[in-house]
């Protein structure tokens, strides 16, 4: 620098009019497919079978639909997870929505592949609390199975090809026909004024840009909001020790757990205090279908959502609130606007039926091919 001391009175030139150096809002690519899970129309109806099939669950009732379901946005509808039975989740439960356009899963993200997520899901004991070798040896007495898996993989039923087939149908899951991706594609009257005058205000005065950005409207990065406790997780002993005893698997000691009034968020995975409270930044697709919203489901609605940001978020007890939360001072009309741009990155709804659910049937032997 000392070579070139115009170059500081130059630099504000620059730099952006806002600070915010993220990806630029854009309309949604072409799914994204890791080369070594390559999509096939055989391999992706295996992988929907498998998603509706409770048997790849412990007590056989629960499937990745029972909380992921096709027409409640791919959620369970409620603000609080249901939970493999005889248990209940202290989360909501995410939809499926466009995960493949993801880099990390769940609340806290902390599942680095969408194969590895859904492993987290059937072997979780507050979602399918499955063992992988139970799994594979109740899809190998299935001989619709041993065929597919056979076809698709050319192997016998094995966990880890579950897992592939299961991601490859969630990479199916993605939006369809939304006014916000048609006007970014040139389509200028796919939004309506208040919608426009919304996007302009999440990229300036409301300053939502600085985290919900790029195609999938989030940089992925943690962050406190000061969201408020769920009134039913407080009221609830059974969330609450649900919670607890998450906290306490994953090593955090006693003392502290028992202290914590809330979800400590992305603390569980780093146990570094200025992670306390901080959760991944949600996509903004889709948000018609899949509320209510929040980790926690806490807010009914998206006018629950703007108001809360526009009062510049609640209390934080974990002293990691983002600074970039504040008041917003927005007028009514720019809240009904911003509401109106959100409402724009909803499209049409994807429903998919629920397929058959292949038989069991005792094993012919000796066993054929297929079987082994
Ligand atoms: C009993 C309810 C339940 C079942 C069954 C269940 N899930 Fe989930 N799912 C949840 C909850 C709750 C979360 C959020 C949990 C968290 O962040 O700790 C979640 C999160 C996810 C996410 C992360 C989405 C994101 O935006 O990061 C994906 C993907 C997912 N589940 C897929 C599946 C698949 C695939 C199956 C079946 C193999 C499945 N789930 C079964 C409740 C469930
Ligand atoms: C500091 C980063 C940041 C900023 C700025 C921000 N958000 Fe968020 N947003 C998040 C995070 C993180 C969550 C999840 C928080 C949680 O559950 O505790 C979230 C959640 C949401 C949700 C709920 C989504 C769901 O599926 O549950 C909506 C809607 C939302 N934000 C809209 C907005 C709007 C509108 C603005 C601007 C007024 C905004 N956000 C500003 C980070 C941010």
């Amino acid at each position: 620098m000392r070579k070139m001391p115009f170059a500081w009175l130059l630099l504000p030139c620059l730099l952006p009019t806002s600070a915010f150096a993220g990806e630029p809002l854009a309309a949604l690519p072409p799914v994204p497919v890791p080369d070594n899970n390559v999509q096939t129309p055989a391999k992706i109806e295996l992988g929907k079978i498998l998603y509706f099939d409770p048997r790849l669950s412990g007590d056989g009732t629960t499937s990745c639909a029972s909380c992921h379901t096709p027409k409640l946005g791919w959620g369970d509808g409620n603000a609080l997870s249901i939970g493999y039975p005889g248990t209940v989740h202290w989360r909501n439960s995410q939809t499926i929505l466009n995960v493949a356009y993801l880099n990390k899963w769940f609340w806290t993200g902390s599942a680095a592949t969408l194969e590895a997520q859904a492993k987290g899901a059937i072997t979780g004991p507050l979602a399918q609390n499955m063992n992988t070798g139970l799994a594979e040896e109740r899809m190998r007495q299935v001989p619709a199975y041993a065929k597919m898996f056979k076809d698709v993989f050319n192997s016998a039923p094995s966990f880890d090809n579950a897992l592939m087939a299961i991601a490859a149908f969630e990479r199916t899951v993605v939006s369809k026909n939304v006014p916000f991706d048609r006007y970014m594609k040139g389509e200028k009257n796919a939004l309506g004024a208040a919608a426009v005058k919304g996007m302009e205000l999440f990229q300036g005065k409301a300053g939502c840009v600085q985290c919900h950005s790029g195609a999938m409207l989030t940089e992925q990065g943690y962050h406190n909001l000061g969201v408020p406790v769920n009134k039913s997780f407080a009221s609830d002993l059974q969330r609450q020790i649900a919670m607890r005893e998450r906290i306490k698997a994953k090593g955090i000691p006693e003392a502290e757990f028992l202290s914590f009034d809330r979800d400590p968020g992305h603390y569980l995975d780093t146990k570094k205090a200025e992670d306390k409270g901080t959760f991944r930044t949600p996509t903004l697709r889709e948000l018609k279908y899949t509320g209510p919203y929040m980790h926690n489901g806490v807010f009914a609605t998206l006018d629950a959502v703007i108001d809360f940001y526009n009062r510049g978020g609640d209390d934080d007890p974990f002293g990691t609130k983002s600074p970039l939360i504040k008041p917003l001072n927005l007028t009514k009309d720019e809240k009904a606007a911003l509401r109106a741009f959100l409402e724009s990155l909803s499209g049409d709804e994807i429903l998919v039926a629920a397929p058959d659910i292949p038989d069991y049937a005792v094993l012919p032997f000796p066993l054929q091919p297929t079987y082994r």
